[in-house]
């Protein structure tokens, strides 16, 4: 049995501390990094007291035995903080989306390659046991639209295009603009969208709080994004249609609908949490020296879409 691999984790907010959570299993979590609030530092005291917290980043970079850094910050901050780990020969797991801007994202997938270590973005829903389940369906009888709807209260302190739809993009991209299959992921080749189109933008609490987007795809297939960060209740579900049936994703759930009795039916339901997949995930890749299925040009990819809506 190999020893357990050494990481960091940096940004320990909400996210975060489902990361650490997450890692603390499967992997050995030595160092943790923050901006110092002290709800953070009485957190860790309380859940993670084994847990050393560093007194700045460079501390981290400095330590010979860890092996990969994952990054839980807000977005602006992903960038620097992915670049200097690379720099110091780290593994990187950064959460979605890789940065806020083209230019940042290429960069750190030159440098992941050049240094040759695993850039891997936190594109959590690619790792959603019903997704692969969504994949596998996709092989043997193709979607041709996709309808992502997602009600929501907040958060409002990130841009909703690049902290949201940056999940419902990366779904659009992995089913309409990839030219691999489940059955050879590592052929991943991402096709652009043929069109980017925003419907409807309006903005309650901050200028962009409603958003509805239309992706169009080669071989006429499409998908709307409805996202509302203003709604008074919370569900997330995803339509899809091939040319003879309709699927419905909610939740752990896929369903199916039955035209005669007009139900959806359930067909399958997920027992793992994507979480525990993608963390497992990234640590399979650094110890197998394996590329990601949401690497840093599946980052890119996204980042290239996001920056066009
Ligand atoms: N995959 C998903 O489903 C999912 C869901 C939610 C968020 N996310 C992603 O996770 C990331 C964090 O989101 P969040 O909601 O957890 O944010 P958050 O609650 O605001 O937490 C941010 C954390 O980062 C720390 N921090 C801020 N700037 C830093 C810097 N320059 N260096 C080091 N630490 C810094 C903060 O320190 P203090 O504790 O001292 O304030 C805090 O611990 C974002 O990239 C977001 O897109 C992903």
């Amino acid at each position: 049995m190999p020893s357990k691999k050494c990481l960091a984790v940096v940004g320990i907010g909400r996210w975060g501390k489902n990361l650490l959570r997450e890692f603390d299993r499967v992997a050995l979590v030595e160092w943790c990094f923050y901006k110092g609030s002290p709800e953070t530092k009485k957190w860790l005291k309380k859940n993670y007291p084994g847990i050393k917290t560093a007194a700045s980043f460079d501390q981290i970079l400095h330590d010979q035995s860890i092996d990969a850094v994952i990054i839980a910050t807000p977005i602006k901050a992903h960038y620097e903080l992915a670049k200097k780990a690379l720099l110091a020969g780290k593994h990187v797991f950064v959460e979605k989306p890789i940065t806020d801007n083209v230019k940042q994202a290429q960069e750190l997938v030159r440098l992941a390659a050049k240094k040759k270590r695993i850039l891997f973005v936190g594109h959590i829903f690619s790792y959603h046991p019903v997704w692969a389940k969504i994949k596998r369906l996709n092989d043997v009888e193709p979607f041709k639209h996709a309808s992502f709807v997602w009600n929501k209260l907040g958060t409002f302190n990130e841009e909703l295009v690049f902290n949201l739809a940056s999940h419902d993009v990366a779904m659009a991209l992995d089913l309409f603009g990839s030219s691999s299959t489940s059955l050879a992921p590592n052929k991943l080749v991402l096709d652009k969208p043929t069109s980017i189109k925003t419907i409807e933008n309006s903005g309650m609490v901050t200028d962009s709080d409603i958003i509805y987007i239309r992706l169009g795809f080669k071989n006429s297939r499409s998908c709307t994004i409805y996202i509302n960060r203003v709604s008074n209740f919370k569900n997330k579900t995803i339509t899809l249609a091939t040319n003879k049936n309709v699927y419905l994703w909610e939740n752990d759930r896929l369903l199916k609908l039955d035209k005669k009795s007009a139900a959806f039916k359930l067909i399958y339901q997920s027992t793992k949490t994507p979480l525990e997949i993608e963390c497992t995930e990234f640590i399979k890749c650094i110890t197998r020296n394996k590329k990601p299925h949401t690497d840093g040009g599946f980052g890119l990819g996204v980042v290239r879409v996001l920056s066009k809506i």
